[in-house]
């Protein structure tokens, strides 16, 4: 597939078969995201890989909204972080108004890769913003210096999803 190709086959999938993507896969998927850019190369960004059925069901309830339901069959749920105080900073102190914001940004640019590596490999994702970080940290003992970002399901599609539509290019653009 050409980037193009892998771009279009990427869809947030919401109903999974429940077929496995192995160790292996998962490894890749997060090695491919290490190669993204980072602020300062500092590398903040965590993954917290959660694959045992046991714990996959438990961070499941830690999900909101219908996304416990959503991510019924996945393989695997990503639990992402980044250090905090760390990125955008140098000895302690903001780099620039962006301070942590650089991290959420560090982590969004890894988690995109990821997601690319995984349409390439045609495993299936879902980036989930709507859970509960603190019971999350609680379950998987994350550590406080890490802010809580995406969880991303990971596994097999039941069937394709419709590409929702994007904005006019002029409406995101401005040229000078
Ligand atoms: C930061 C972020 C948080 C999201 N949170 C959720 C979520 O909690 N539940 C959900 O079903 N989809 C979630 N999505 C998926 C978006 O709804 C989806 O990417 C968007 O509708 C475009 O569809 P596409 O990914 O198929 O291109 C999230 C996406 C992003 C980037």
């Amino acid at each position: 597939m050409t980037l193009n190709e892998i771009a279009l086959h990427r869809r947030s999938i919401r109903k999974y078969n429940g077929q496995p993507v192995s160790r292996e896969e998962l490894e890749a998927l997060v090695r491919f995201a290490q190669e993204a850019p980072s602020w300062k190369n500092q590398q903040t960004s965590r993954y917290h890989i959660v694959c045992s059925a046991d714990v996959i069901s438990k961070a499941r309830a830690c999900l909101g909204g219908s996304n416990p339901q959503k991510t019924e069959g996945v393989s695997a749920l990503i639990v992402t972080s980044f250090k905090h105080d760390i990125v955008g900073h140098t000895h302690g102190q903001p780099d620039n108004e962006g301070g942590n914001g650089w991290g959420w940004y560090d982590l969004g640019l890894q988690n995109a890769y990821l997601l690319l590596k995984a349409a390439e490999l045609d495993i299936d994702t879902l980036v989930i913003g709507i859970r509960n970080a603190e019971e999350l940290r609680s379950l998987l003992q994350i550590p406080e210096d890490e802010t809580i970002g995406a969880v991303i399901a990971v596994g097999h599609r039941v069937e394709n999803a419709q590409r929702p539509p994007r904005k006019e290019f002029d409406e995101i653009v401005s040229v000078y």
